[in-house]
């Protein structure tokens, strides 16, 4: 059993062994009806906890209908309505939870929180979200952009707004399959430095360049998320709104783009502040298919973490 924390703590062959399968399930399903069950059942008998201590459309959906579609069963638990979020300990909920379930899918606040759970936990321990890191969305992130453009490798990559966990998760991205990085931001709110040095020692170009017109200059892909993210005090709204609306993805930015550059962002998108509806429904847009892959890439990610 192997747990899926993070895009870094993974081996480059087997992340890419992941996107591999991810595609191949796909495309066995060749946009079959949802509720259908794959061909073959690598998940029969299985049961998964995905525990939720933060809202979410894509991650809660998509793991219970994958591993539904796999033959394995799922329940969906609130945090706030377990024992976790009045006072048990995360080692005492790992191991009992490990008694009863096969997988746990968690989405949490503290990073502590997820390697707790990993370290007590008998039963892999999947990522779906830290103040920290999202490596499941920039698996699949990976995934779209391959679809489209082909290879990852070499390209550039531009993220601009809030050096958030989404955009940690694609620096350690950037390093594990080899894609060159600039962030462009306000300093505040740069990505965490040991980030951005990890890509850099495996071989990544990872750039902070301020002005974004000159960041996205040759980008074959431009990202950006939310500026205030649910981890964030809404008290820094309006701030992160005046530090970062000059890093809005906007039309005139994609202009200075490769031509073909695609448009990504994770959803749940903020229309008109970090995105104009022209970007995000224009024709480089592919943010839809990266929700679908969701699905696709974590289903692959839980036949790997359980050997399956
Ligand atoms: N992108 C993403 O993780 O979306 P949810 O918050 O809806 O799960
Ligand atoms: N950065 C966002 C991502 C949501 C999927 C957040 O953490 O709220």
């Amino acid at each position: 059993m192997r747990h899926f924390l993070d895009i870094n703590q993974t081996d480059p062959t087997e992340l890419r062994a992941i996107i591999d399968q991810a595609r191949a399930m796909k495309d066995a399903r060749n946009g079959g009806p949802k509720g259908n069950a794959d061909a073959d059942q690598p998940l029969k008998g299985r049961m998964a906890a995905l525990i939720f201590e933060k809202p979410s459309t894509r991650t809660r959906v998509s793991f219970d209908v994958g591993i539904r579609q796999m033959g394995g069963q799922t329940m969906v638990l609130s945090g706030a309505d377990m024992q976790l979020g009045h006072g048990e300990t995360i080692a005492d909920t790992a191991r009992v939870l490990s008694r009863y379930v096969d997988l746990i899918m968690i989405r949490t606040f503290e990073e502590a929180t997820l390697l707790e759970m990993a370290e007590y936990a008998t039963v892999p321990v999947i990522n779906g979200l830290t103040n920290r890191t999202h490596p499941c969305q920039i698996m699949a992130d990976v995934m779209t952009y391959e679809e489209h453009r082909g290879p990852i490798a070499g390209k550039k990559v531009v993220w601009s707004g809030d050096g958030n966990n989404v955009c940690a998760s694609f620096i350690h991205a950037a390093g594990q399959f080899g894609f060159d990085l600039t962030f462009t931001g306000p300093e505040p709110l740069d990505p965490e430095r040991v980030f951005i040095e990890q890509a850099r020692a495996k071989g990544a170009d990872i750039r902070i360049e301020r002005d974004p017109v000159k960041a996205v200059q040759g980008a074959d892909l431009v990202v950006t998320d939310t500026w205030v993210s649910m981890h964030d005090p809404q008290s820094a709204r309006e701030r992160r709104h005046n530090q970062l609306r000059g890093y809005q993805v906007n039309d005139a930015l994609m202009a200075h783009a490769r031509p073909d550059a695609l448009f990504m962002h994770c959803l749940p998108a903020h229309r008109d502040d970090e995105v104009t509806s022209s970007v995000m429904d224009g024709p480089n847009s592919v943010v839809f298919d990266e929700a679908e892959n969701r699905l696709h890439a974590q289903k692959a990610i839980v036949r790997w973490s359980l050997g399956l």
